[in-house]
């Protein structure tokens, strides 16, 4: 089923101005981008996003990477758009991600690692409603 699923390009590759080329890598797995936005989050969204990860040892610094600059926040649909997105984005560390992913080509590490996307399509539609509101999102 043609479903949709949660994308954000982090600051490591804003900051390369990788936007664009991971956005067309996004493309080429065969999904859309049916709304964007480029935003700074502020550390209260930040920590809001991530909250499923608060007593994680890693947390503060991920709250700092992800304010860190620009991100660019993206609904993305397509067949199986989860599952499509999670094999395209590859590990969460780039050292055991899959030659052609994202992560692979692009992250510099477990932290820095480009692209976030949804686990599951319940967090899907949680992390889309936590950015975007439906008028937004233009299929
Ligand atoms: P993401 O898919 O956005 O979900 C949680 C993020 O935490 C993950 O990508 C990484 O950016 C980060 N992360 C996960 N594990 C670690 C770790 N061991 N050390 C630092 N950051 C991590």
């Amino acid at each position: 089923a043609v479903t949709r699923t949660f994308s954000i390009i982090k600051p490591d590759a804003t900051r390369r101005n990788l936007t664009g080329a991971v956005t067309k890598m996004l493309e080429d797995a065969g999904l859309r981008v049916v709304a964007s936005k480029r935003i700074q989050m502020t550390r209260e969204q930040a920590e809001g996003f991530y909250a499923v990860h608060k007593e994680r040892p890693f947390f503060g610094e991920l709250v700092d990477f992800m304010i860190s600059g620009p991100v660019v926040v993206q609904v993305l649909e397509g067949e199986d758009a989860v599952k499509r997105n999670r094999d395209v984005m590859g590990a969460t560390n780039p050292a055991d991600a899959d030659e052609g992913t994202i992560r692979k080509t692009y992250a510099e590490s477990i932290e820095a690692n480009s692209v976030h996307g949804s686990d599951s399509e319940e967090n899907a539609k949680i992390e889309i409603d936590f950015f975007f509101n439906e008028d937004e999102i233009v299929g």
